[in-house]
């Protein structure tokens, strides 16, 4: 237990007063948003000359953002073709399309050739990979020597339990032992990468997506996909009902420190 001995009755409804809490906590913490990520990639010194690969890029969607910024040259890579096509779409119909190419494939064979990227941006997407000993090792033969890797993830705490973690990773399609930071850090080690820093970001992100007021309410559909599950499920199927379910389950496991988001930059060898 974190506190030493429980609240009496006395102390709960005791000498303090509940609206100066409330006061206190509707009080922004100037949380970062999800959008810093690009102030490191740009502090890492990404610009018109450099050639980035976004491996798990979905649909394009970040590249075609770091190709807007940052002037650069983005391949995204996806193993999922319905990704592909849509990022085909985008991407043609996008102002900086022409500097973005989107390609079917995977971290464990990306389809490059060696030293071709100045960075790698892998975001939210290692807890797919069983075998991330070969994923790492790929990004380092594709990296230019001394190249970067920014690595966006999401990690379980001590706070996590075994039963829930379990349900939660079996719908979201996580390998569970890639939701544990030390054995991450350990990959990358492996891989020969450094690990140059680390921001700890917690549930800032989507603190800050709740403040800004676009981001979904969580709490409400989970409580809709369970009070009408058999409805929902009927609608839906189930795939869909357990990504949504895993994923509304995941943000709030988020906000509880259950999981934590934590960005790396690794450096690849000389
Ligand atoms: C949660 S999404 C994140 C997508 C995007 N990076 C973002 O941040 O919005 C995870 C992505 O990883 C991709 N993925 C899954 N396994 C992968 C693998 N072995 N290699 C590369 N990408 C993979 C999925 O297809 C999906 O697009």
């Amino acid at each position: 237990m974190e506190w030493s001995k429980p609240i009496t009755v006395d102390e709960m409804y005791g000498d303090w007063d509940y609206d100066v809490a409330v006061e206190l906590l509707e009080q922004s913490l100037s949380p970062r948003r999800a959008l810093s990520i690009f102030d490191t990639v740009e502090s890492l010194g990404v610009g018109p000359e450099s050639v980035v690969l976004d491996i798990g890029g979905r649909d394009g969607f970040h590249a075609l953002m770091m190709a807007e910024r940052f002037g650069c040259r983005v391949m995204a890579v996806d193993p999922a073709p319905a990704n592909i096509d849509e990022g085909l779409k985008r991407i043609a119909e996008h102002d900086h399309g022409s500097q973005v190419e989107i390609e079917l494939g995977a971290i464990e064979e990306i389809p490059a050739s060696d030293n071709e990227f100045d960075l790698v941006f892998s975001r939210d997407m290692l807890n797919h990979v069983a075998d991330q000993d070969r994923g790492l090792a790929e990004c380092v033969r594709v990296l230019k020597p001394g190249g970067a890797m920014v690595v966006h993830e999401v990690f379980e705490t001590e706070l996590m339990e075994p039963r829930e973690a379990a349900r939660l990773y079996a719908d979201l399609a996580c390998v569970p032992e890639r939701m544990v930071a030390d054995s991450f850090e350990d990959v990358a080690e492996r891989a020969g990468f450094t690990i140059e820093s680390l921001e700890m970001i917690g549930s800032e992100w989507y603190e800050a997506s709740q403040e800004a007021g676009t981001a979904p309410n969580y709490a409400l559909q989970i409580s809709r996909l369970r009070r009408s599950k058999g409805e929902l499920l009927e609608k839906l199927g189930e795939i869909p009902y357990r990504v949504m379910y895993g994923n509304a389950l995941w943000s709030l496991y988020l906000f509880i420190g259950k999981l934590e988001t934590r960005l790396y930059v690794l450096r690849a060898p000389q």
